[in-house]
């Protein structure tokens, strides 16, 4: 997407979306890596493979889903597995490339990852990236050693001898490093192709036995050339046919689901969001109308966002679709609460019961489609660091011992691949864009009060007026969220010759890649003036709005 307008975070991942959005009945924890104690078989994506694949090993590296990513969209499937998984599993995957990422540790420092030297025995070509190019260097007898100065951020590449990998690519060129770490002598029978300020040997190839090493990271958007170095190792050094891309799955998945269902029945919870909504399309593909969607309309979405649902899904797509209406349900079970832990609880086990109710109606359905994506796969077993700052964020979604097989179209997919494929099933774009949205929805953005129906009503037509202005600006897919709070508080005011008591709006609305940190979003003024001015003139319980310009950390996203 290049650089957000509206945005000051340094390192951006290309393309708009990332893995973490919560925008969908199951939500999960966030993270970057492969979850360190996760038995490998777990990872694998059962799928007919009928690409070339590399595999990325990962070292812990902030970037190691986006090396995964990057290397897909130069058309070759990638996945992601811990650094530990052992020599005869990569060769029984039969990748044609292999990539070890960066990672946090010094080479030096004691339990840091250790490269198995069978890996490179392999005959497998091997890209080693920054910790990954350090470990190489090391096990084959290179000199890496702690620098006293670090290199942090933007660094200028000096390219003394192309070689393979770096061929075509200017001889000074801008990239991103990150590290303290750093290598003086290549291995012998290596060259040494570059160097940096602060690094004397930023990238290394030893062509006979296919190994290569760059100090420096291509995958981030600061290293320009790093797309097209690269492909440079899948395309030539790897010999990968590049003709993956996410449509490709869609083949593949009809048949999976096929296989995997037989003649039994499917049915599907719809949350709105487009992990959902992909997942269903697909599986109604597959299997026609043996799938049943289920859509729980809680009364906590966005104005019209349900008639959309079953604009989309029931009158377009011709799915056969249950919508519940259970706002009043679901107001009942809120009475009385004001606390986000007690509201979220409520929400979740009466989401539960809904879906209960409906599933046995529809009666004998064998098999639960879920939007589970490959972030979800690789990062599943987390439950520590990030994920534990709101524990509750799975609220909403259906308990582990409903007693269904799962059919999981997506578990091979990054989000913003998920929103290619939606595209090319004809998912209206409305849906495929949809910006992440709490399962518990508006009722936690009804803050510091209980969520009452006059108070969702109040805060839906301020969020509309909010998405509709952001939308005519232009400025949707640039933020990873936009919407309003309502805090239980009231100030004072006067609007025309009377004092008014109403109700404060608040204006939330941030750029992020992943949802693990945010940053404010600098909108600008006359936008905010136009919706200031409107929610205080179309909404009668409104008379002040503020803008929230709090990042993450310390703030969260959402307000509770
Ligand atoms: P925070 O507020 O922790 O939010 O910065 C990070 C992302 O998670 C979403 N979020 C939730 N999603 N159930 C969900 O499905 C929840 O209870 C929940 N709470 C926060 C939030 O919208 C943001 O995208």
């Amino acid at each position: 997407m290049g650089r957000s307008r509206l945005s000051r975070t340094d390192v951006e991942a290309r393309p708009a979306a990332a893995e973490a959005a919560s925008d969908d009945l199951v939500t999960r924890g966030h993270g970057s890596g492969v979850a360190a104690d996760q038995p490998v078989e777990e990872l694998a994506l059962e799928r007919a493979v009928a690409h070339d694949e590399v595999l990325v090993l990962d070292y812990g590296g902030q970037y190691s889903q986006l090396i995964a990513r990057r290397v897909r969209e130069c058309g070759v499937f990638s996945e992601l597995l811990p650094h530990h998984v052992g020599v005869d599993e990569v060769r029984r995957r039969n990748p044609k490339g292999l990539i070890l990422s960066g990672g946090p540790a010094s080479v030096y420092a004691p339990g840091a990852p250790r490269l198995d030297p069978a890996l490179l025995e392999l005959g497998i070509p091997v890209l080693g990236i920054c910790y990954g190019m350090q470990a190489l260097v090391l096990t084959l007898g290179g000199r890496v050693e702690g620098a006293e100065v670090g290199e942090f951020g933007r660094s200028t590449l000096t390219v003394s001898e192309p070689g393979r990998l770096l061929a075509g690519t200017p001889a000074e060129q801008s990239c991103w490093m990150s590290h303290r770490d750093t290598v003086f002598e290549a291995p012998p029978g290596f060259t040494a192709l570059a160097s940096s300020s602060e690094s004397p040997v930023a990238a290394v190839e030893d062509t006979d036995r296919g190994l290569y090493g760059i100090q420096f990271h291509p995958e981030v958007v600061h290293t320009p050339y790093g797309q097209q170095i690269l492909t440079q190792f899948l395309a030539d050094v790897c010999g990968c046919a590049r003709d993956w891309s996410p449509a490709s799955i869609i083949d593949e998945q009809v048949a999976a689901i096929r296989a995997q269902v037989g003649d039994g029945r499917v049915i599907c919870g719809l949350s709105g969001g487009v992990d959902s909504s992909v997942a269903a399309l697909l599986v109604h593909r597959a299997v026609g109308d043996q799938l049943t969607c289920v859509f729980v309309d809680h009364g906590l979405m966005r104005k019209n966002e349900g008639d959309q649902v079953i604009a989309a899904f029931r009158d377009h797509f011709k799915v056969p679709l249950v919508a519940v209406d259970a706002e009043d349900r679901f107001l009942r079970r809120l009475s009385g609460l004001s606390e986000p832990e007690a509201k979220r609880k409520a929400i979740g086990a009466e989401f539960i019961r809904v879906f209960e109710e409906e599933a046995a109606a529809i009666g004998d359905a064998r098999y639960l489609v879920q939007g589970t994506l490959y972030s979800d796969v690789i990062e599943s077993g987390g439950g520590t660091g990030a994920a534990t700052i709101k524990s509750h964020h799975n609220v909403g979604g259906l308990p582990e011992d409903l007693e269904f097989e799962l059919v999981e179209p997506l578990r091979a997919l990054f989000k913003d691949e998920v929103r290619a494929v939606g595209g090319e099933l004809g998912l209206p774009e409305r849906l495929v864009w949809r910006q992440p949205f709490p399962g518990p929805g508006l009722a936690i953005r009804v803050v510091g009060g209980e969520a009452t129906k006059e108070r969702l009503d109040t805060l839906r037509d301020a969020d509309s007026i909010l998405q509709d202005e952001i939308r005519k600006a232009g400025l949707y897919r640039e933020l990873w969220q936009s919407f309003c709070v309502l805090p239980d508080i009231r100030t004072v005011g006067v609007q025309g010759d009377e004092r008014t008591y109403g109700y404060v709006v608040a204006i939330r609305a941030v750029t992020s890649d992943d949802a693990m940190t945010a940053d404010w979003a600098r909108l600008p003024y006359d936008l905010l003036e136009q919706i200031a001015s409107r929610m205080i003139n179309e909404i009668r319980e409104v008379n002040r709005v503020v803008l929230d310009i709090t990042s993450k950390p310390p703030g969260t996203i959402e307000w509770e």
